[in-house]
């Protein structure tokens, strides 16, 4: 596995012209920051020795890098899903070669149905805490040494870039919410019950990616900030017929508020 994601990394550094300590992966909401990425180049999924390749539609597969306003920055475009077939390995394994390449931060976005009765949709959670909930823990078997076999997890969505996130937001005038991400396997959404149970065990928002990218993140000493575009609502009497369709919806409609916290935190951090 080590020398995989050792491999892997070479490869890139042989590619890349510049030392990014930044990465995002362009979850649902956050696909149009890739167009304000200057002085771009790209690698895609499959040139890359031991990637996985993307297979739900609309989620290209590549690897961008290049500058954020100022920052360089590696970008994902498309991300694995457990609920795709990939292992647990297979769908962190990008964040493995981040830290490898020397990635210090890294940013994600994702869709999820809001639980908390105080959430709209399309609104954005900053994410404070999450519920690993996927049947496999992305750190079962050998310890990569990376980090520490039982890693801490008391501050897994770092603190200063909350902070900073909820000074932007302010600044701009775009509201924002904060909650507990409750990362399930899928791909069904969730029954009502489900929607209940997971409200009830301390959760704010659902979805069906991230936990596994930001647990490993955290055992190799990447920072991370994450946010969630409120796409659909499981909160009692608000229940209605959910399909993929509307979720990307409700995320596109949301994007430019994502986009502009996004990009103003990346700047700042
Ligand atoms: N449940 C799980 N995943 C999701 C949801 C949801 O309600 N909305 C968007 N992704």
């Amino acid at each position: 596995m080590l020398e995989r994601i050792q491999e892997t990394a070479a490869f890139l550094k042989g590619k890349m012209h510049t030392q990014p300590e930044t990465a995002i992966i362009l979850g649902t909401g956050l696909g149009s920051l890739a167009n304000e990425i200057t002085e771009k180049y790209e690698i895609a999924y499959q040139d890359i020795p031991y990637f996985p390749l993307s297979t739900v539609e609309g989620h290209s597969g590549k690897l961008i890098f290049g500058k954020l306003g100022q920052k360089d920055i590696m970008a994902m475009q498309g991300r694995f899903h457990y609920y795709e077939g990939y292992t647990m390995q297979q769908v962190t394994f990008p964040v493995r070669v981040m830290r490898e390449l020397g990635i210090k931060t890294l940013f994600v976005s994702n869709a999820a149905g809001g639980m908390n009765p105080a959430f709209s949709i399309g609104d954005l959670m900053i994410i404070t805490d999450h519920i690993n909930f996927f049947p496999e823990h992305p750190l079962h078997g050998k310890n990569i040494p990376y980090g520490p076999r039982f890693p801490d997890m008391s501050e897994a969505y770092d603190r200063e870039l909350i902070r900073k996130a909820d000074k932007i937001a302010a600044e701009k005038g775009i509201g924002v919410q904060h909650g507990v991400y409750v990362g399930t396997q899928g791909p069904t959404f969730e029954t009502p019950a489900e929607y209940r149970m997971y409200h009830i065990l301390g959760g704010d928002a659902v979805g069906m990616s991230t936990v596994p990218e930001v647990i490993v993140a955290n055992h190799c000493g990447i920072k991370v900030f994450g946010i969630s575009v409120i796409t659909d609502l499981g909160v009692e009497g608000k229940i209605v017929e959910v399909s993929h369709e509307e979720v990307q919806k409700a995320a596109d409609a949301a994007q430019p508020k994502m986009t502009e916290i996004m990009r103003e935190l990346i700047n700042r951090a």
